[in-house]
């Protein structure tokens, strides 16, 4: 029986769109092993397909085909902390979990970067994917087959504080309203603070962040899906956030804190309380540097 545990992620990082995310410590965890048959279950309760169509399984099965290996079927165990299409990449948990489990219990045929690159090419986007795998922050670039990395450790005491409401927002309908062109003054609006998001997070330049996080690809556009999400970045700004921005597609508000900043959380909480969003939750992460692991 092989133990992972699995980071959430947050993708984009603002600017940074299909390109950049980092790997949090907020933690779904799965237990797999060969057996005869689908065997899946959930023990936190949580609603999980338990047929074949099981993501993890699914993800699974594809490993042993690809390494042409003989399948007979798992036992997958799932504890999903991590809540669902809320931009926090429980696909990607979900994804790694399965080829991290199907590639250990072949005794590991395939490489570090072959499981990125699967990662991603199931995915779609590296930027989820790639963290989750490997932890830290991850650069990535896909070229449709090949997911091209850097991962840098992140040495830090800063807070990762996430908004996240009680609805959800899949991708594909976060995707679906992006504009299919911008313009070049967009183009280069975004690129310039993706490179100075992770070169600042890197430095302790911690007052770059807030025009890090800035775009014009995605947010402006995903914002209108998002109800009250304004008046989130609004109150985490007025609360001393270094930066606040749409994690991944959404619908979680992500916000960059620093350590000395103590009652920031209960201060988000108290003004969410008082706009009426009760059903919003805060909670608190910092940067995970080790991505999937096995666990005892
Ligand atoms: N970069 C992706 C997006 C992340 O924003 O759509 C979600 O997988």
């Amino acid at each position: 029986m092989i133990k992972l545990r699995i980071p959430a992620t947050s993708a984009n990082l603002g600017a940074g769109f299909d390109a950049l995310g980092l790997a949090l410590s907020y933690y779904n965890y799965v237990n797999i092993e060969e057996s005869d048959g689908c065997h899946i279950s959930s023990s936190d309760g949580a609603e999980i397909p338990t047929d074949e169509s099981n993501l993890i399984y699914r993800t699974a099965k594809t490993v042993y085909e690809i390494c042409g290996r003989p399948f007979r079927g798992l036992t997958v165990e799932q504890t999903n902390n991590i809540p669902m299409a809320r931009g926090l990449g429980s696909s990607s948990a979900c994804i790694t979990a399965g080829l991290t489990g199907a590639n250990m219990l072949m005794g590991n045929p395939l490489s570090l970067d072959e499981l990125v690159d699967l990662s991603a090419q199931i995915e779609g986007h590296p930027d989820n994917t790639a963290p989750a795998l490997l932890g830290g922050i991850v650069t990535a670039v896909f070229d449709g087959k090949k997911v091209h990395w850097v991962k840098q450790e992140v040495f830090t005491t800063l807070k990762f504080i996430a908004v996240i409401p009680d609805f959800e927002l899949k991708t594909e309908k976060a995707r679906a309203c992006l504009p299919k062109e911008i313009p070049h003054s967009d183009a280069v609006y975004n690129l310039s603070r993706a490179a100075l998001f992770s070169t600042s997070l890197l430095t302790g330049k911690y007052e770059n962040l807030r025009t890090a996080v800035d775009d014009k690809l995605h947010q402006p556009y995903r914002l209108k899906l998002i109800p009250n999400a304004e008046d989130i970045f609004d109150i985490a700004y007025t609360n001393g956030a270094y930066g606040a921005y749409i994690s991944g597609a959404g619908p979680a508000i992500m916000t960059i804190v620093d350590s000395q900043n103590c009652f920031f959380a209960g201060k988000m909480r108290f003004a969410l309380d008082n706009m009426g969003l009760h059903g919003w939750e805060v909670r608190e992460m910092h940067i995970d540097n080790e991505g999937t692991c096995p666990i005892n």
